[in-house]
C-alpha cells in the first residue's frame, strides 16, 4: 500500500473508533521501524517529521524513505506522512510538492489574529490540494526554547469557535497541561480538554505524548481525540540501543547490527502504544 490522503485516515480512524497513534521520524531507522510497528500493530497511524528536523533532510529525501519502508514490508495499514509543527508557508509547500499527505502549521507562538492568519492561508492552499491543515491555538510547554520565547500557555476554549471558523482548519492540537520532551512531567487538565471538545468542530490532537500515563489517554479519548504525537519515546530507545552497547564494550563499533537492534526496539515501542491508546 502506498501512503494515503489524511482525510482518509481521518475517516478510517473515526470508522474503526479508535485514536491514532503519531510518531516522529529523523533518519531513516527510525523511519523504517516506525513502518514496521504500524505494520505489526494491525492499525494505521502517522509518521511525522517536525519543521526543525527537515534541517537535517529534504521532504523529498523523507517521502523516499517512507515509501521505500512501505513498500520493503508490504503494509496493508493505511500510513500517512504528515509535516509536524510546520513553521512556514516555504516548508508547507515544499511538504506538498514532496508528497507528504498531511500538514500541520504551528503558528501558536503568535497573537491570536496572526496566528489565524497564517492558518487561514496554509488551509487554503491545502485544501486545494484536499490535504487536511493541523493548527495550535495556546502553546505546549516542555522544550526549553518555547519556554525562553515565553510561549507557554493552555488553550483558551473562549478561542476555540473563532479559530475554527476563520481558519477552516481540520484538526485541533490543544495545550491541557501536555508538554513536550521528557523534562517537565505532564498533567491533563481534563475539564479543560472537555470543555474545549464540546466547543470544537474538528478532532483534537495531544501532543507530547511521551510521558502521558496511557491511562489518561485513554480517558482523553472521549475528548474527540483523534491523534497522540509520540517523539522522545522512541528518541530514547533509539538512542539508548547504540549507548546501552557502548557502554558495556566500548570497542562497540558494529553499526549494522546495532542499527538492527535499534529498528526492532523501535517497532516493539510502537506497537505498545499503539495497543495501549486503542485498550477498551
Ligand atoms: O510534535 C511532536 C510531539 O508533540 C512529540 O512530543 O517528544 O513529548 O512525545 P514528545
Ligand atoms: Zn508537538
Amino acid at each position: 500500500m502506498n501512503l494515503i490522503n489524511g482525510f482518509k485516515l481521518m475517516e478510517y480512524a473515526k470508522g474503526k473508533g479508535i485514536v491514532l497513534p503519531c510518531f516522529n521520524t529523523t533518519n531513516y531507522e527510525l523511519t523504517y521501524g516506525i513502518i514496521k510497528g504500524l505494520q505489526n500493530s494491525g492499525r494505521g497511524g502517522y509518521i511525522q517529521i517536525s519543521s526543525n528536523n527537515l534541517e537535517l533532510s529534504s521532504p523529498q529525501i523523507i517521502v523516499d524513505m517512507v515509501r521505500f519502508a512501505m513498500k520493503d514490508l508490504n503494509v496493508d495499514v493505511p500510513i500517512v506522512l504528515h509535516l509536524d509543527h510546520g513553521k512556514s508557508f516555504d516548508d508547507v509547500k515544499a511538504c506538498i510538492d514532496a508528497g507528504f499527505t498531511s500538514i500541520m502549521i504551528d503558528a501558536s507562538h503568535l497573537p491570536l489574529e496572526e496566528n489565524i492568519e497564517e492558518v487561514k492561508k496554509v488551509t487554503e492552499y491545502c485544501h486545494y490540494f484536499n490535504i487536511p491543515v493541523e493548527a495550535e491555538l495556546g502553546a505546549i510547554g516542555g522544550k526549553e526554547e518555547a519556554e525562553a520565547l515565553n510561549k507557554e500557555g493552555k488553550t483558551n476554549s473562549e478561542d476555540v469557535g473563532l479559530f475554527l471558523e476563520q481558519t477552516n482548519c481540520d484538526l485541533l492540537a490543544v495545550s491541557v497541561g501536555n508538554v513536550h520532551g521528557l523534562a517537565k512531567e505532564p498533567n491533563i487538565d481534563f475539564e479543560l480538554l472537555k470543555e474545549i471538545a464540546s466547543v470544537s468542530t474538528v478532532p483534537l490532537v495531544l501532543h507530547g505524548g511521551s510521558g502521558i500515563p496511557f491511562d489518561d489517554v485513554r480517558k482523553a479519548r472521549g475528548s474527540n481525540l483523534i491523534k497522540v504525537n509520540y517523539g522522545s519515546d522512541l528518541r530514547k530507545v533509539f538512542i539508548s540501543t547504540f549507548g546501552k552497547a557502548y557502554e558495556k564494550n566500548h570497542n562497540a563499533f558494529d553499526v549494522k547490527s546495532l542499527s538492527k537492534l535499534a529498528i526492532k526496539a523501535v517497532s516493539e515501542s510502537v506497537v505498545t502504544i499503539s495497543n495501549n491508546i486503542n485498550q477498551k
